[in-house]
């Protein structure tokens, strides 16, 4: 058997369901060795085969390595900030006030529009190098801080040039309907038709978008409104997400699992009718403690609920300009465990192979099993749930993308 690359003497956390039932996928003393890119063996390092022949070899040290992670919610391409916002709100105005008041996304949107494609890149470059340095191989990306044609493609295209010139895969989603622009105030139903007929369109056809969602939201779009979009993204063939139920329950996790979405994400609100509904369709729970957190939120997402109905379950950072100023994935596994008490074993699982599935990415990446992406993250810990139980302190010793080690790491 060829190789490019053999790990030697590490532990395996694999979040393989077939391996182990600790909640890890835990295989310890192992091997790995990668080729092409991919994982072609994995195992107890006493079973490696002997025909085994590798171009490079990694002695692991004991080390952990798990999947590189899976951001799956970020809104990170943006410029500008709202710390005045912040500062606002702890003078006690309110995040939906704010909203009303023509600031909040809206104050992101002048600010987005008015940096030039280069700005834009180098101004949420950092926030993705901060991604990166906690071990994060794959990332979503939404657009929506734009609301029209001009500056919804300058967000989607900036996300796909990190693609292309970053060592991270980038998924794409369109978030036109994320707020209603200034310019179309009290014509909600016309900026619909707009990004219908115009924009969704336009930029699925020039391929820089992967998925479709949307903000169901008081100060968002109704389900009405929610649904002639989907419509519009089936007809595209485009996978849908949505933001539901962070602030009160417009069954958005029940219509997004109607239309056997990817995800539906934030969840606060979320009915025992939407959760019976998404575990049916197998649309992931993206849950998003930062937002929470920084929100001072105080009702929960129902994760007992959730995690008796078999809903997968994933955690992101949600990293945007308002509600969650946080590219740290590290800070939202330990977010996950003490404010939504999931175990680390859960939490894990949510920024690998649940954040895999929540991509429609769940059968190339997410997991440490043959076939899969050779995307890993090795950890100086000894224990996987360190990871969790850490705030501020980054244990990452080394990040290995597309099956490659950085240079000199051998
Ligand atoms: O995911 N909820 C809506 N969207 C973002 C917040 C965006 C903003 O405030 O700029 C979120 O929390
Ligand atoms: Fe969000």
């Amino acid at each position: 058997m060829r190789a490019d690359l053999l790990i030697r003497r590490a532990q395996l956390a694999t979040f393989d369901p077939n391996v182990n039932n600790d909640g890890y996928g835990t295989i310890a003393h192992a091997a790995i060795a990668l080729h092409d890119g991919r994982i072609v063996w994995r195992g107890a390092d006493r079973d490696l085969p002997a025909d085994l022949d590798a171009k490079q070899e990694l002695d692991a040290g004991g080390r952990w390595l798990t999947p590189g992670l899976i951001d799956c919610h970020t809104h990170l391409v943006y410029a500008g900030h709202r710390a005045d916002e912040f500062e606002m709100r702890l003078n006690g105005v309110g995040y939906e006030e704010i909203a009303r008041a023509g600031l909040g996304i809206r104050s992101t949107v002048r600010a987005t529009r008015s940096a030039s494609e280069e700005e834009l890149l180098q101004q949420s470059l950092p926030r993705l190098r901060n991604l990166m340095n906690e071990g994060v191989a794959t990332v979503e990306i939404k657009s929506g801080y734009g609301l029209n044609m001009t500056t919804e493609r300058a967000q989607l295209r900036t996300a796909r040039k990190f693609h292309a010139t970053q060592p991270i895969h980038v998924s794409t989603t369109f978030l036109g309907a994320h707020a209603l622009p200034e310019e179309f105030v009290g014509r909600a139903d016309d900026y619909i038709d707009h990004l219908i007929a115009e924009i969704l369109p336009v930029l699925a056809h020039e391929g820089l978008i992967d998925a479709v969602d949307a903000f169901c939201e008081t100060i968002g779009f109704t389900p009405a409104q929610v649904t002639r979009l989907f419509d519009a993204a089936r007809a595209l063939n485009l996978p849908v997400k949505l933001h539901a139920e962070q602030l009160s329950d417009r069954s958005g996790g029940e219509l997004v699992a109607r239309y056997r979405g990817l995800s539906a994400d934030h969840l606060e609100w979320l009915s025992d009718t939407s959760i019976a509904a998404m575990a049916q369709a197998g649309t992931v729970a993206v849950l998003l403690p930062v937002a929470f957190y920084c929100l001072h939120e105080t009702r929960l997402p129902p994760i007992a609920a959730l995690r008796a109905a078999g809903v997968p379950m994933a955690v992101a950072t949600d990293c945007n300009p308002g509600t969650a100023p946080c590219p740290s994935i590290l800070l939202a596994l330990n977010m996950a465990c003490t404010l939504f008490r999931l175990t680390p074993a859960e939490a894990l699982a949510g920024v690998t192979r649940e954040a895999a599935r929540a991509l429609g990415l769940q059968h190339d990446r997410g997991r440490i099993a043959i076939g899969q992406r050779g995307d890993l993250a090795l950890w100086s810990i000894n224990h996987p749930a360190e990871l969790c139980y850490h705030l501020g302190y980054n244990p990452l010793a080394l990040r290995i993308f597309n099956g490659a080690v950085p240079a000199g790491a051998c």
